[in-house]
């Protein structure tokens, strides 16, 4: 199977899931958001999960917080088509709360697939979830810190398709609140490059 039909796969089972954030969406007539982007991506975003704009369009990151990662992806030179971007969970929670640990668990298996199809060398996760779902995949729980002191470091590791990087990144929409973080993920980008060298 290509990479395109393994993802399109993926769409179809999450599509068909059952549990209550997926039952919501079909009572909505909302849609669930996969992902988007290069399936060969040198670098993979993982966000939370899905806010209103993203589960009435399907698209990930294209409200607010998506404008400001458009805009950060394309200050180290490269475009949303060249990078991949996705969420844990694939469907909205409503009001936008915290996804649950049980919806982390229910979704985190097609991330997983995600990630291995991709076979990315930088995972930049976005928001502290996505640090902590990310870290533990790959064996680095005992690393973990709060994310104030996490974010912008880059932890090396073998995966089985070659050399991979984690970069723990502040959530883009921390920083419509807060304008100080706009200047850290400004410069925590940057190590994203150093990682590809
Ligand atoms: N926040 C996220 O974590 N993901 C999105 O797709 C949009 C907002």
């Amino acid at each position: 199977m290509d990479k395109r039909e393994e993802m399109k796969k993926i769409r179809d089972e999450v599509v068909a899931l059952g549990g209550a954030l997926a039952q919501e969406r079909r009572a909505n007539g909302t849609l669930p958001v996969l992902g988007e982007g290069n399936h060969d991506a040198e670098i993979m975003f993982i966000g939370e999960a899905p806010g209103k704009n993203e589960a009435a369009t399907g698209r990930p990151f294209c409200g607010a917080a998506g404008k400001i990662l458009t805009e950060l992806v394309e200050s180290i030179g490269l475009t949303r088509d060249e990078v991949y971007v996705t969420n844990i969970v694939k469907d909205r929670p409503p009001e936008n709360r915290d996804p649950l640990p049980d919806e982390i668990m229910l979704y985190a298996p097609f991330l997983d697939r995600q990630i291995h199809i991709i076979q990315p060398k930088v995972i930049a996760t976005l928001g502290r979830f996505s640090m902590d779902y990310v870290m533990r995949l790959f064996g680095l729980e005992s690393d973990l810190e709060p994310i104030s002191r996490g974010h912008g470091k880059a932890y090396k590791l073998t995966a089985p398709w070659g050399s991979l990087h984690i970069v723990p990144l502040y959530h883009p929409a921390a920083a419509i609140y807060t304008r100080s973080l706009r200047d850290t993920l400004d410069e925590d980008f940057k190590v994203l490059l150093t990682c590809l060298i």
